[in-house]
């Protein structure tokens, strides 16, 4: 049989620019602004994601590949899937990894990429599909509407990698993980990537490098706002922050007006405005203990069954599976 490459895509530019309307309106006009971190990811957010990942303070992207290096075999084994189903993929470069040992083992049959972002979804399922020679169906949705169109087929390893779990706060969380759970089925797996806690020298040295980049990825959703709805931006105008908030055990990546303005967005009638120092919260990105890792994905219904880490202990890979 022939390998086929299937593209569906769920979220196409007009939902997009709706559902940024939406999120710009609620986002801009709260008493605390906030732009959910989603809007990062046009294609230049992207490629400044997959800069960052190269960057020497941005330790995640390293010790998640480290762990995959060593392990990959072991969780393919103990999944024993032959479908792997990845979540908010990306480039899906790691990947590569699990799809290498299900390859050695002779189970993979297939590959589902979902992710928002068609620019780097496309290429990675094209690449893949050419590299492993199986089907690849590759969704372009929204994990929170359209996790229904991942086909049922197969027995499935879901990877949620990256510590993009981190990205969404402990309500939406466990939500996600219930929904993963209902969707993926009895007999499928769930590998989760999670940033452990650390010192926080290194973690705001993740978060805000020498280099600038994370600085230039976070004032990238200005640019998407300019161009979507029409935002009359000045993205230099703005001061990239991070900042490690050890009680709620995450990061807070701000952009801070350094001036007072008044930014019409066009397209929405909308006048937004600033006080000198205020700020806009761009992205919250939790750090776990083991131990919460294990209780979060408890609480959603899954068994934990396995977990790795790196040398250094920086993040985990968590297997788990879903109880019968
Ligand atoms: N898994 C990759 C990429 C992490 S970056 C890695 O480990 O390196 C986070 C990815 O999640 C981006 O590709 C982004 O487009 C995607 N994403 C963010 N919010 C999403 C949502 N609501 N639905 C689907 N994908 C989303
Ligand atoms: C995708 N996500 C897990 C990244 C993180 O580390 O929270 C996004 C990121 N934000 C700044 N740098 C990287």
């Amino acid at each position: 049989m022939l390998r086929q490459l299937s593209l569906e895509v769920l979220v196409g530019p007009a939902e997009r620019r709706r559902a940024l309307r939406r999120d710009i309106e609620r986002g801009l006009s709260a008493p605390s602004k906030h732009i959910p971190p989603v809007w990062f990811y046009d294609e230049a957010g992207s490629l400044l994601f997959e800069e960052i990942t190269r960057l020497p303070e941005y330790y995640p992207t390293r010790a998640e590949r480290a762990i995959l290096d060593r392990h990959a075999f072991e969780v393919v084994e103990a999944a024993a899937a032959d479908t792997l189903v990845e979540i908010g993929s990306g480039t899906s470069e790691k990947t590569r990894l699990l799809l290498d040992a299900m390859a050695t083992a002779g189970s993979l049959e297939r590959i589902v990429l979902f992710d928002i972002s068609r620019d780097v979804l496309l290429p990675a399922a094209e690449e893949l599909g050419r590299t492993y020679g199986v089907d690849v169906h590759a969704i372009v949705g929204d994990f929170w509407h359209d996790l229904g169109a991942i086909p049922p087929q197969g027995r499935q390893l879901w990877a949620f990698l990256g510590g993009t779990i981190g990205n969404l706060r402990p309500q939406e969380r466990r939500r996600l993980l219930e929904r993963f759970r209902q969707q993926m089925g009895g007999a499928g797996h769930l590998l989760l990537g999670t940033d452990l806690v650390k010192e926080s020298r290194r973690l705001l040295a993740a978060y805000d490098d020498s280099a600038g980049v994370t600085a230039a990825f976070n004032r990238n959703v200005l640019n998407v706002v300019n161009r979507e709805l029409g935002g009359g931006f000045e993205p230099e105008s703005f001061d990239h922050r991070a900042v490690w908030d050890p009680r709620q055990s995450w990061i807070e990546m701000r952009l801070r007006a350094r001036k007072a303005q008044q930014v019409a967005i066009e397209e929405m009638a909308l006048v937004v405005e600033l006080a000198e120092g205020e700020e806009i919260l761009t992205e919250i990105s939790a750090k776990f203990t083991p131990d919460s890792v294990r209780e979060e994905l408890q609480g959603a219904g899954f068994s934990p069954a396995a977990l790795w880490r790196d040398d250094a202990g920086d993040f985990q890979l968590t297997l788990a599976s879903v109880p019968t």
